[in-house]
């Protein structure tokens, strides 16, 4: 292995260590960080990504609520409560676990949260703010790949050339923001981009977002680039993998994240990192 590892797990820890100490300090002066996550119906995976985010509040000293709902819920029912929490002066962030039931618009209903609590960072109004380089909630996974890179002392990416695959509203495009505002020259590609390697053979940072295996394999990566890999998938043995080719990649590249143990933990201390703000009156 020739690739130097970003430990998500390690810089999690880091991280949550400090949001812990600055709500402890928010707790002196009488106020306690709180987000709502909701959930309605009983997916799987949704049950154990919200096990997960009010477990991480719980680790820091940030108050959850979590908010139950049968998948029988109308939409106007959830815009009720959405805009209940709006004014709620004890919430600062609220979440609405995606996906939401068919008959429940998500896009309306993400709308209605206050852009204000908006900590997921999927408002029009946050992707906007993202755009333009106006204060604003970052999406979380994104926000989190940025952290990482940081951690590496690349922070001001001007003259570096970061190749984005995957556009999804939640990771590609507001991963390709970010970039673009650390200064980077930025490529996005789709997963169906012709002569996809020929691109990512160019980049100094890949980020792989696609949510297949083996989308990035060592041939298509320049030999000491940074490889961030928000993949979530599982192998044919039913273990998780993200979208790299790991054991290829790591031969090749100068830097690169695992799965689990990379992004993964990122995206919950982004969502803990955007609450706290909230609460501090930062965002
Ligand atoms: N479903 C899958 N990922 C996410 C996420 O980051 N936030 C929300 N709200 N729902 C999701």
């Amino acid at each position: 292995m020739t690739a130097q590892l970003i430990d998500g797990k390690a810089l999690s820890s880091q991280l949550r260590a400090d949001i812990a100490r600055r709500a402890q300090a928010l707790k002196a002066q009488g106020k306690v960080p709180g987000l709502a996550v909701i959930l309605v119906g009983d997916n799987p995976a949704s049950q154990v990504y919200v096990r997960n985010k009010v477990r991480a509040c719980e680790d820091v000293d940030i108050r959850s609520v979590l908010e139950r709902h049968d998948a029988t819920m109308t939409e106007a029912e959830l815009l009720a409560r959405i805009h209940a929490l709006n004014t709620d002066p004890a919430i600062h962030g609220i979440l609405v676990q995606l996906p939401l039931p068919p008959q429940i618009d998500s896009h309306k209903v993400i709308e209605a949260i206050s852009p204000t609590k908006d900590v997921d960072g999927f408002h029009v109004a946050s992707a906007g703010a993202l755009m333009v380089g106006e204060p604003g909630f970052k999406a979380c996974t994104p926000y989190g790949c940025m952290k990482m890179l940081e951690s590496i002392g690349m922070r001001d990416l001007r003259g570096r050339h970061a190749v984005v695959i995957g556009r999804s509203n939640i990771v590609g495009k507001p991963m390709a923001m970010m970039l673009l505002a650390a200064n980077a020259t930025v490529t996005i590609c789709h997963s169906g981009t012709k002569d996809l390697a020929a691109m990512t053979r160019q980049a100094d940072i890949v980020v792989a977002a696609v949510g297949k295996r083996h989308v990035l394999t060592a041939d298509m990566v320049k030999p000491g680039a940074v490889v961030i890999d928000v993949g979530m998938n599982r192998d044919d043995a039913g273990k998780l993998c993200g979208d790299v080719d790991f054991d290829g990649v790591k031969e090749v590249a100068g830097w690169i994240t695992p799965v689990p143990g990379g992004v993964g933990p990122m995206t919950i201390t982004m969502l803990l990192m955007n609450t706290l703000a909230s609460c501090e009156g930062l965002a």
